[in-house]
């Protein structure tokens, strides 16, 4: 067998593709964490932002040191950089033997084949169907507690910034069987967690004969496999969340209470130019409705810092929500122009970096009050913890996840990855719960 080494960049559902590709190679490959030793490299890319293309540069310039050092290694590259710049970036990048789109993982046998016969190859078709349905994943990242599925592929609500819906193409779904079937085999594998993956898990519908399943029908399918097997999801687009949904969420102890809405800006005016398709009254009803359903429920979001023509105003606008909703937790960014999308060609990147980099600071520090705020009010309760492993600060310590997806520390006694333990919360910073177990 050969040695297949496998990096991998950008969000979760790269991730979980990169198990997929372990999969699909597994008959010649094994997986391997020592690059050194790899007869083959491949390099599962994300193009969200300039700078996560930036490092992926500087890491194949750091590769052709060891490519020169081993003159049979095979260098690929997967994912959205290679769908965003296609053939272009062979001939810029010398280290490459091959480029594959996200959806022609299949015919990566034969792309490693022409590249070992000395061919520069490449396969970018984007397609309207592949879900790698049938594809049981090689889990070879994984913490052996929590796994991901994924549910769907691609996008299709082209917000005006963002380049996913070129670089993944049309939004599909995948059969609830083949679902169902990974997750039971998670569940036999030992896991006690798995989270259902897609850009936007909300607009779920598969159909067969007439037969439509939703998301939260699918949710609810996943969550009576076990109620030792936990279930989580992500990501959700405010305009798609349903009732429906978040009454499934409230009904199954097993359902993690942890909502991630992708808030994106607190005004109308910028959500528009971002096309989200909603208004901040509708966002704040939607929140609304997961607090008056699921009291506990946590709520964290994505921030966008200086779009396109950002006012004073609007940034206001986006600090004043962000206290309205009280997130948990956010994942904030500096706007990144990205070619060809609908923001390049119509708006300008008017927002001086010295002032895009002040309001993410500011979005920031409001976060992290507000993190601490969140996690000082659990100060005294009990909660659920799925213990994930030995905390990294001190031997003597285990952390795990609250459902809330907070991580908690507490002594380790007899306790072990994979278990659930009652922690009592004591004190808290605005990253950590820390207690003991009851
Ligand atoms: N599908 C998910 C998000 C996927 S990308 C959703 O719609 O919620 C993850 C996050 O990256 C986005 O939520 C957004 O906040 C951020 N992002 C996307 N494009 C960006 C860009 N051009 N510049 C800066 N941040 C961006
Ligand atoms: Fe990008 Fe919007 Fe699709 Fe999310 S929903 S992936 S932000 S286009
Ligand atoms: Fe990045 Fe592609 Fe995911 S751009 S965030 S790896 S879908």
């Amino acid at each position: 067998m050969k040695k297949l080494f496998i990096e991998t960049y950008g969000c979760q559902m790269n991730v979980a593709d990169s198990e997929v590709v372990a999969s699909i190679l597994s008959n010649n490959y094994t997986i391997t964490d020592d690059e050194q030793s790899a007869d083959l490299i491949l390099i599962n890319t994300c193009s969200i932002r300039d700078n996560a293309e930036q490092r992926i540069h500087k890491r194949l310039r750091e590769l052709a040191a060891l490519k020169k050092r081993s003159p049979k290694l095979l260098v690929g590259l997967l994912g959205c950089m290679a769908e965003r710049l296609k053939k272009q970036i062979l001939d810029e990048e010398p280290t490459l033997d091959f480029v594959a789109g996200p959806d022609t993982y299949r015919s990566l046998p034969n792309l490693i084949e022409e590249a070992a016969a000395g061919e520069k190859a490449y396969n970018v078709l984007l397609s309207k169907t592949e879900t790698y349905d049938d594809i049981m994943p090689v889990r070879y990242a994984a913490n052996g507690v929590s796994g991901f599925i994924s549910i769907m592929r691609g996008c299709d609500n082209f917000c005006s910034y963002c380049v996913v819906p070129f670089t993944r193409g049309r939004e599909r779904s995948r059969s609830p069987k083949t679902i169902l079937d990974e997750a039971r085999q998670l569940l036999a594998d030992g896991y006690k967690e798995v989270t259902l993956l897609g850009q936007n898990v909300n607009s779920y519908h598969y159909e067969v004969d007439g037969n439509v399943t939703t998301f939260a029908q699918l949710m609810e399918q996943v969550a009576l496999l076990s109620p030792q097997l936990r279930v989580r999801f992500a990501t959700s687009h405010p305009k798609d969340i349903s009732e429906e949904l978040i009454r499934v969420i409230a009904k199954y102890p097993n359902v993690c209470k942890f909502v991630h809405l992708p808030v994106q800006a607190g005004s109308t005016s910028m959500l528009q130019r971002m096309n989200r398709v909603y208004t901040r009254e509708q966002y704040l009803e939607k929140i609304e409705t997961i607090k008056r359903l699921v009291p506990e429920c946590a709520i964290a979001t994505d921030i966008i810092a200086g779009f396109c023509g950002e006012t004073e105003e609007e940034h206001q606008a986006t600090l004043s929500l962000m206290r309205e909703v009280g997130y948990s937790y956010a994942y904030m960014f500096k706007y990144s122009l990205r070619e060809n999308t609908y923001a390049t060609t119509h708006f300008e990147d008017d927002i001086p970096e010295d002032l895009k980099t002040k309001r993410l600071e500011e979005i920031i520090a409001l976060q992290q009050q507000l993190s601490l705020e969140h996690n000082r009010r659990d100060i005294g309760k009990t909660f659920e913890v799925l213990v994930e492993g030995v905390s990294k600060r001190s031997e003597d310590q285990l952390f795990g996840r609250t459902s809330q997806n907070k991580v908690a520390v507490f002594p380790k006694k007899n306790y072990k990855k994979g278990d659930y333990v009652m922690v009592e919360i004591e004190s808290c910073t605005a990253a950590t719960l820390i207690g003991h177990t009851v």
